[in-house]
């Protein structure tokens, strides 16, 4: 029994490395994917890994950990959003689930799998045959497959990416099950499928019809055998919502912590987009006697005006260089965040008059 149940466990796990999950305990450690190994290797009955005592793993606080507190981490995996994007599809055999996939890698997108409580046969898809399930509820608009489980909430996402396949012309019944059972009155809808040959537009004419959807986004049918450039180059040609943040900015140098408000600019919101990805380390050079600068790995989205930037000041300039200053200068920058609680001669003491490494992340608060 104790070895069943050790199995379970493993295969719950097993699920949640796949999803390449992070989740986050009321108060308590963030789970890494390395956590969750080592959990797995304990499961799996290696010695090196007993946990014993590991309180962070023992959610429900009773002494030991075991299938429990796995059941209480998959449901924050559910409720907690790890993006502000959700990818929510439904597939059959598979094709839109591997178009789904791409997203998910491209986009860093979390997962909802839509499967029906009474799962599809391969008898029930079989289209040839007139009176199969799928023909028969395809040929009835009012049909309402019922769903095995539908999302905690839709909270914390801005964009819902839609997939499924195409039958007879149209999206499966299922997919408007969901619709009606969600809101989305203000989120992003981005529809895409799967098909032999059929379009996607008469799908998106239902779904604009069937509930208010915030903004309802050109859907993308792909081929089953489309490559991930193809589903690349689609994603890179959509302008997303970013996700604002009320998050702090940590930056950590030269041994002390330091945090600072973002600003209120698209340049802010990219930056934080990408330290929630992960931590950057930044190598700033000395200049001028009032910041240190450095190159960017990546450029962000320039609003530049005239700035009189003060100690404290973290600004983007040219677009792919960030600034932060201990002193005073005027010059054309965007802003990205305001360095908190620190003054100037703070700052210019702990920056000292050399190159400086920094490491930018997100304020875990
Ligand atoms: C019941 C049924 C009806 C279908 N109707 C169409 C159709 O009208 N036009 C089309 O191009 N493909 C049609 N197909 C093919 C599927 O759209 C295609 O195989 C799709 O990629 C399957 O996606 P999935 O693997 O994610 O389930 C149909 C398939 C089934 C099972």
């Amino acid at each position: 029994m104790k070895r069943f149940l050790a199995i379970l466990c493993a295969a719950a796990v097993c699920i949640l490395l796949a999803l390449g999950f992070r989740v986050r305990a009321a108060g308590k450690s963030d789970y890494s994917k390395q956590d969750v190994q080592k959990l797995l290797r304990f499961l799996l009955g290696d010695p090196a890994d007993d946990l014993t005592g590991e309180e962070p793993y023992d959610l429900n606080t009773d002494g030991t950990w075991n299938a429990t507190d796995i059941t209480l981490m998959k449901q924050e995996l559910h409720t907690v959003p790890q993006s502000n994007m959700l990818v929510v599809y439904f597939s059959r055999t598979g094709n839109t689930e591997k178009i789904a996939e791409e997203i998910i890698r491209s986009t860093g997108a979390d997962r909802f799998v839509i499967e029906a409580a009474q799962p599809y046969s391969d008898a029930d898809i079989r289209y040839q045959d007139d009176t199969c399930r799928a023909n028969l509820e395809q040929n009835d608009k009012s049909v309402r497959p019922e769903i095995a489980q539908m999302p905690a909430s839709l909270d914390g996402y801005d964009v819902i990416w839609l997939g499924y396949p195409i039958w007879w012309g149209e999206e499966p019944r299922i997919i408007d099950t969901f619709l009606e059972n969600v809101d989305l009155s203000e989120k992003t809808v981005i529809p895409f499928c799967t098909s032999g040959s059929s379009g996607i537009s008469t799908s998106e004419r239902n779904i604009r019809a069937l509930v208010p959807i915030g903004d309802l986004r050109a859907g993308k049918r792909f081929a089953a055998s489309a490559s991930a450039a193809d589903i690349q180059t689609w994603i890179d040609g959509m302008e997303l919502p970013v996700k604002k943040t009320e998050t702090k900015i940590q930056i950590s140098v030269n041994g002390q912590t330091l945090t600072a408000v973002p600003a209120d600019t698209e340049a802010a919101a990219a930056l934080a987009e990408k330290l929630r990805t992960e931590p950057l380390t930044l190598k700033l050079n000395e200049y001028g006697g009032f910041e240190k600068v450095g190159k960017l790995p990546w450029a962000l989205p320039r609003s530049d005006s005239q700035i009189s930037a003060q100690a404290g000041d973290i600004l983007l300039y040219q677009g792919n260089q960030m600034t932060i200053f201990y002193g005073e200068n005027a010059w054309s920058y965007t802003r990205l965040a305001r360095l908190e609680n620190i003054t100037q001669a703070e700052l210019a003491a702990l920056f000292g008059s050399g190159d400086v490494t920094v490491t930018l992340s997100l304020d875990a608060e």
